[in-house]
Protein backbone atom coordinates (compact mmCIF):
# COMPACT_ATOMS: atom_id res chain seq x y z
CA UNK A 1 0.00 0.00 0.00
CA UNK A 2 1.78 3.07 -1.01
CA UNK A 3 1.76 5.96 1.47
CA UNK A 4 0.37 9.33 0.29
CA UNK A 5 2.58 11.73 1.63
CA UNK A 6 1.32 14.05 4.76
CA UNK A 7 1.33 16.97 2.78
CA UNK A 8 -0.61 15.94 -0.26
CA UNK A 9 -3.35 14.91 1.86
CA UNK A 10 -3.61 18.48 3.35
CA UNK A 11 -2.82 20.12 -0.32
CA UNK A 12 -5.93 17.92 -1.23
CA UNK A 13 -7.98 18.41 1.75
CA UNK A 14 -7.64 22.05 1.16
CA UNK A 15 -8.49 21.94 -2.43
CA UNK A 16 -12.14 20.60 -1.42
CA UNK A 17 -12.76 22.65 1.35
CA UNK A 18 -12.32 25.42 -1.34
CA UNK A 19 -14.86 24.08 -3.74
CA UNK A 20 -16.98 22.75 -1.51
CA UNK A 21 -17.24 25.58 0.83
CA UNK A 22 -15.89 24.03 3.84
CA UNK A 23 -15.70 20.70 5.12
CA UNK A 24 -17.60 19.39 8.02
CA UNK A 25 -15.14 20.05 10.34
CA UNK A 26 -15.38 23.93 9.68
CA UNK A 27 -18.34 23.96 9.24
CA UNK A 28 -18.86 24.92 12.77
CA UNK A 29 -16.76 27.85 12.44
CA UNK A 30 -18.38 28.72 9.20
CA UNK A 31 -22.10 29.44 11.30
CA UNK A 32 -20.22 31.75 13.36
CA UNK A 33 -18.39 33.48 11.16
CA UNK A 34 -21.53 34.30 8.91
CA UNK A 35 -23.46 35.11 12.36
CA UNK A 36 -21.31 38.35 12.09
CA UNK A 37 -23.19 39.91 9.12
CA UNK A 38 -26.42 38.53 10.05
CA UNK A 39 -26.38 40.56 13.48
CA UNK A 40 -25.33 43.53 11.88
CA UNK A 41 -28.48 43.46 9.53
CA UNK A 42 -30.21 42.98 11.99
CA UNK A 43 -29.02 45.91 13.74
CA UNK A 44 -28.95 48.06 11.13
CA UNK A 45 -32.59 46.73 10.50
CA UNK A 46 -33.74 47.22 14.48
CA UNK A 47 -34.72 51.05 14.23
CA UNK A 48 -37.06 50.58 11.32
CA UNK A 49 -38.39 47.41 12.95
CA UNK A 50 -38.80 49.38 16.40
CA UNK A 51 -41.03 52.05 14.69
CA UNK A 52 -43.61 50.12 12.68
CA UNK A 53 -43.84 47.71 16.15
CA UNK A 54 -44.61 50.91 17.97
CA UNK A 55 -47.36 52.43 15.45
CA UNK A 56 -50.22 49.55 16.71
CA UNK A 57 -50.38 51.68 19.97
CA UNK A 58 -49.43 55.16 19.98
CA UNK A 59 -49.75 56.57 23.08
CA UNK A 60 -52.36 59.89 22.82
CA UNK A 61 -51.15 62.89 23.27
CA UNK A 62 -53.92 63.94 25.71
CA UNK A 63 -52.97 60.44 27.79
CA UNK A 64 -49.90 61.43 27.74
CA UNK A 65 -50.02 65.21 28.89
CA UNK A 66 -52.51 62.93 31.56
CA UNK A 67 -49.60 60.73 32.82
CA UNK A 68 -46.78 63.89 32.44
CA UNK A 69 -48.74 66.54 34.50
CA UNK A 70 -49.53 67.44 38.65
CA UNK A 71 -52.82 66.12 39.46
CA UNK A 72 -54.03 69.21 40.88
CA UNK A 73 -52.37 72.51 39.65
CA UNK A 74 -51.58 74.89 42.67
CA UNK A 75 -53.11 77.58 41.36
CA UNK A 76 -56.81 75.75 41.45
CA UNK A 77 -56.35 74.65 44.89
CA UNK A 78 -58.25 78.36 46.51
CA UNK A 79 -60.68 77.53 43.22
CA UNK A 80 -61.81 74.26 44.68
CA UNK A 81 -61.19 75.18 48.21
CA UNK A 82 -64.18 77.90 47.56
CA UNK A 83 -66.24 75.96 45.51
CA UNK A 84 -68.75 74.97 48.39
CA UNK A 85 -68.91 78.48 49.25
CA UNK A 86 -69.22 79.88 45.66
CA UNK A 87 -72.18 77.21 45.33
CA UNK A 88 -74.37 78.54 48.32
CA UNK A 89 -73.70 81.83 47.55
CA UNK A 90 -74.76 80.72 43.94
CA UNK A 91 -77.81 79.33 45.04
CA UNK A 92 -79.00 81.90 47.32
CA UNK A 93 -78.86 84.69 44.43
CA UNK A 94 -81.55 83.04 42.46
CA UNK A 95 -83.62 82.89 45.48
CA UNK A 96 -85.15 86.61 45.12
CA UNK A 97 -86.18 86.07 48.91
CA UNK A 98 -84.27 85.42 52.30
CA UNK A 99 -86.08 82.47 53.12
CA UNK A 100 -85.61 80.63 49.71
CA UNK A 101 -89.18 81.36 48.45
CA UNK A 102 -89.84 83.04 45.59
CA UNK A 103 -90.52 86.48 45.83
CA UNK A 104 -94.21 88.33 45.77
CA UNK A 105 -93.77 89.40 42.65
CA UNK A 106 -92.40 86.33 41.18
CA UNK A 107 -95.38 85.41 42.61
CA UNK A 108 -97.83 87.46 41.33
CA UNK A 109 -96.66 86.82 37.91
CA UNK A 110 -97.24 83.39 38.29
CA UNK A 111 -100.54 83.79 39.58
CA UNK A 112 -101.04 86.05 36.90
CA UNK A 113 -100.17 83.68 34.00
CA UNK A 114 -102.28 80.72 35.22
CA UNK A 115 -105.33 83.18 36.80
CA UNK A 116 -105.75 86.18 34.72
CA UNK A 117 -103.82 86.29 31.57
CA UNK A 118 -106.41 83.80 29.69
CA UNK A 119 -108.96 87.20 29.69
CA UNK A 120 -106.56 89.97 29.89
CA UNK A 121 -103.90 89.72 27.96
CA UNK A 122 -100.31 88.10 28.66
CA UNK A 123 -99.23 91.37 29.20
CA UNK A 124 -102.14 92.59 30.49
CA UNK A 125 -103.46 94.33 27.32
CA UNK A 126 -106.79 93.31 27.06
CA UNK A 127 -109.37 90.50 26.03
CA UNK A 128 -112.10 89.46 27.47
CA UNK A 129 -111.15 91.48 30.72
CA UNK A 130 -110.23 94.97 30.54
CA UNK A 131 -107.23 96.67 30.04
CA UNK A 132 -104.39 96.80 32.99
CA UNK A 133 -100.97 98.49 31.44
CA UNK A 134 -100.58 102.12 30.89
CA UNK A 135 -101.74 103.27 34.27
CA UNK A 136 -105.08 102.15 33.76
CA UNK A 137 -105.76 99.71 37.22
CA UNK A 138 -104.37 102.85 39.21
CA UNK A 139 -106.59 104.75 37.61
CA UNK A 140 -109.52 102.84 38.62
CA UNK A 141 -107.97 101.99 41.71
CA UNK A 142 -105.55 105.13 43.29
CA UNK A 143 -105.71 103.12 46.53
CA UNK A 144 -105.02 99.46 45.76
CA UNK A 145 -107.18 97.84 48.41
CA UNK A 146 -110.03 98.83 46.15
CA UNK A 147 -108.80 95.98 43.42
CA UNK A 148 -108.16 93.74 46.25
CA UNK A 149 -111.74 93.73 46.95
CA UNK A 150 -113.12 93.95 43.30
CA UNK A 151 -111.04 90.76 42.26
CA UNK A 152 -111.90 88.86 45.72
CA UNK A 153 -115.60 89.24 45.22
CA UNK A 154 -115.77 89.96 41.17
CA UNK A 155 -118.56 91.76 39.39
CA UNK A 156 -121.28 89.92 40.81
CA UNK A 157 -119.83 90.47 44.73
CA UNK A 158 -119.86 94.11 43.84
CA UNK A 159 -123.29 94.38 42.80
CA UNK A 160 -126.02 94.47 40.29
CA UNK A 161 -124.80 95.18 36.55
CA UNK A 162 -124.01 98.73 36.72
CA UNK A 163 -122.83 98.98 39.94
CA UNK A 164 -120.36 101.71 40.20
CA UNK A 165 -116.51 100.60 41.38
CA UNK A 166 -113.81 102.43 42.07
CA UNK A 167 -112.58 105.81 42.34
CA UNK A 168 -116.30 108.02 41.51
CA UNK A 169 -113.34 110.39 40.33
CA UNK A 170 -111.92 108.51 37.90
CA UNK A 171 -110.32 109.95 34.71
CA UNK A 172 -112.60 109.39 31.70
CA UNK A 173 -115.63 107.87 34.32
CA UNK A 174 -116.25 105.65 37.28
CA UNK A 175 -116.18 101.78 35.90
CA UNK A 176 -119.48 100.10 36.60
CA UNK A 177 -119.98 96.68 36.77
CA UNK A 178 -120.45 94.03 33.14
CA UNK A 179 -119.84 97.73 31.77
CA UNK A 180 -117.12 96.52 29.54
CA UNK A 181 -118.11 93.87 27.11
CA UNK A 182 -121.08 92.25 29.35
CA UNK A 183 -119.45 89.89 31.32
CA UNK A 184 -118.86 89.70 34.72
CA UNK A 185 -115.16 89.64 36.49
CA UNK A 186 -114.58 86.38 38.05
CA UNK A 187 -114.63 86.19 42.31
CA UNK A 188 -111.64 84.59 43.21
CA UNK A 189 -112.42 84.25 46.98
CA UNK A 190 -112.88 80.23 46.48
CA UNK A 191 -109.61 79.85 44.08
CA UNK A 192 -106.66 81.98 45.76
CA UNK A 193 -105.49 82.84 49.62
CA UNK A 194 -105.26 86.48 50.28
CA UNK A 195 -101.71 86.48 50.21
CA UNK A 196 -101.70 85.55 47.20
CA UNK A 197 -104.54 87.49 45.80
CA UNK A 198 -101.80 90.04 47.34
CA UNK A 199 -99.18 88.94 45.08
CA UNK A 200 -101.37 88.85 42.28
CA UNK A 201 -103.10 92.30 42.67
CA UNK A 202 -99.74 93.93 43.45
CA UNK A 203 -97.89 92.61 40.24
CA UNK A 204 -101.00 93.93 38.14
CA UNK A 205 -100.84 97.26 39.77
CA UNK A 206 -97.21 97.65 39.98
CA UNK A 207 -95.40 96.10 37.13
CA UNK A 208 -98.52 96.32 34.62
CA UNK A 209 -100.03 99.26 35.16
CA UNK A 210 -97.11 101.21 36.87
CA UNK A 211 -98.64 102.00 40.36
CA UNK A 212 -95.92 102.93 43.17
CA UNK A 213 -95.30 100.88 46.49
CA UNK A 214 -93.80 100.60 49.39
CA UNK A 215 -92.13 97.20 50.38
CA UNK A 216 -90.14 95.64 53.97
CA UNK A 217 -87.19 94.44 54.09
CA UNK A 218 -88.41 90.89 51.98
CA UNK A 219 -89.74 92.94 49.85
CA UNK A 220 -93.32 92.38 50.29
CA UNK A 221 -95.85 95.52 49.54
CA UNK A 222 -96.80 97.28 53.00
CA UNK A 223 -99.10 100.11 53.56
CA UNK A 224 -97.39 103.86 52.61
CA UNK A 225 -96.71 104.25 55.86
CA UNK A 226 -94.78 100.64 56.34
CA UNK A 227 -97.55 98.90 58.36
CA UNK A 228 -98.13 95.34 57.00
CA UNK A 229 -100.71 94.55 54.65
CA UNK A 230 -100.40 90.40 55.63
CA UNK A 231 -100.77 89.51 59.15
CA UNK A 232 -98.90 86.27 60.48
CA UNK A 233 -101.77 83.71 59.08
CA UNK A 234 -101.59 85.08 55.68
CA UNK A 235 -104.67 87.28 55.82
CA UNK A 236 -105.07 90.59 54.81
CA UNK A 237 -105.46 93.56 57.88
CA UNK A 238 -105.85 96.87 58.10
CA UNK A 239 -103.19 99.68 59.24
CA UNK A 240 -104.88 98.72 62.45
CA UNK A 241 -104.22 95.42 62.63
CA UNK A 242 -107.90 94.00 61.79
CA UNK A 243 -109.47 92.12 59.30
CA UNK A 244 -109.70 93.80 56.07
CA UNK A 245 -112.37 92.18 54.51
CA UNK A 246 -115.77 91.24 56.04
CA UNK A 247 -117.30 87.47 56.17
CA UNK A 248 -118.61 88.61 52.33
CA UNK A 249 -115.21 89.87 51.71
CA UNK A 250 -116.34 93.52 51.62
CA UNK A 251 -113.69 96.31 52.55
CA UNK A 252 -113.69 97.15 56.24
CA UNK A 253 -112.36 100.69 56.04
CA UNK A 254 -113.07 102.95 53.13
CA UNK A 255 -109.99 103.33 50.49
CA UNK A 256 -108.34 106.75 50.03
CA UNK A 257 -109.43 107.66 46.19
CA UNK A 258 -107.74 110.98 46.48
CA UNK A 259 -104.10 109.48 47.54
CA UNK A 260 -102.93 109.23 43.61
CA UNK A 261 -100.03 106.69 44.02
CA UNK A 262 -99.61 103.97 47.00
CA UNK A 263 -101.75 102.92 49.58
CA UNK A 264 -103.01 104.38 52.25
CA UNK A 265 -105.99 103.56 54.43
C1 LIG B 1 -113.08 84.95 32.57
C2 LIG B 1 -112.35 86.14 32.21
C3 LIG B 1 -111.57 86.85 33.30
C4 LIG B 1 -110.60 86.35 34.12
C5 LIG B 1 -110.09 84.92 34.19
C6 LIG B 1 -110.13 87.45 34.91
N1 LIG B 1 -110.81 88.58 34.59
FE1 LIG B 1 -110.54 90.40 35.41
N2 LIG B 1 -112.07 91.15 34.32
C7 LIG B 1 -112.81 90.44 33.42
C8 LIG B 1 -113.90 91.26 32.92
C9 LIG B 1 -114.94 90.83 31.90
C10 LIG B 1 -113.78 92.48 33.56
C11 LIG B 1 -114.73 93.66 33.45
C12 LIG B 1 -115.75 93.44 34.60
C13 LIG B 1 -116.95 94.31 34.56
O1 LIG B 1 -117.10 95.12 33.66
O2 LIG B 1 -117.77 94.15 35.48
C14 LIG B 1 -112.62 92.38 34.41
C15 LIG B 1 -112.17 93.42 35.21
C16 LIG B 1 -111.08 93.33 36.04
C17 LIG B 1 -110.59 94.43 36.86
C18 LIG B 1 -111.15 95.82 36.89
C19 LIG B 1 -110.35 96.70 35.95
C20 LIG B 1 -110.93 98.08 35.81
O3 LIG B 1 -110.13 98.99 35.50
O4 LIG B 1 -112.13 98.25 35.96
C21 LIG B 1 -109.53 93.93 37.56
C22 LIG B 1 -108.67 94.67 38.57
C23 LIG B 1 -109.37 92.56 37.18
N3 LIG B 1 -110.32 92.23 36.25
C24 LIG B 1 -108.40 91.74 37.71
C25 LIG B 1 -108.29 90.39 37.41
C26 LIG B 1 -107.36 89.49 38.07
C27 LIG B 1 -106.38 89.88 39.14
C28 LIG B 1 -107.58 88.26 37.53
C29 LIG B 1 -106.84 86.97 37.88
C30 LIG B 1 -106.67 86.65 39.28
C31 LIG B 1 -108.62 88.37 36.56
N4 LIG B 1 -109.03 89.68 36.51
C32 LIG B 1 -109.12 87.33 35.84
C33 LIG B 1 -112.58 89.14 33.01
C34 LIG B 1 -111.69 88.27 33.61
Amino acid sequence: MTEVPEHLLKRSKDRRTSLDGGSPGEAAAAPAAQSAPIEKATAAAAPAAVVPAAAPEPVPPYVEAALTRKKIPYWAMPVLAFLPLWAVIFIGGLSPSSNGEPSQLATGQAIFATNCAGCHGAGGGGGVGRVMTDGALVATFPDIIGQLEFVWIGSNGTGPAGTPYGDPARAGGQHKTMSYNGNPMPNFDKSLSQSQLLAVIRYEWETLSGGKTTVDAEGNITYADGKPMLDAAGELITPEGKLLFDPVGKLTIQPNWTTPSGSKS
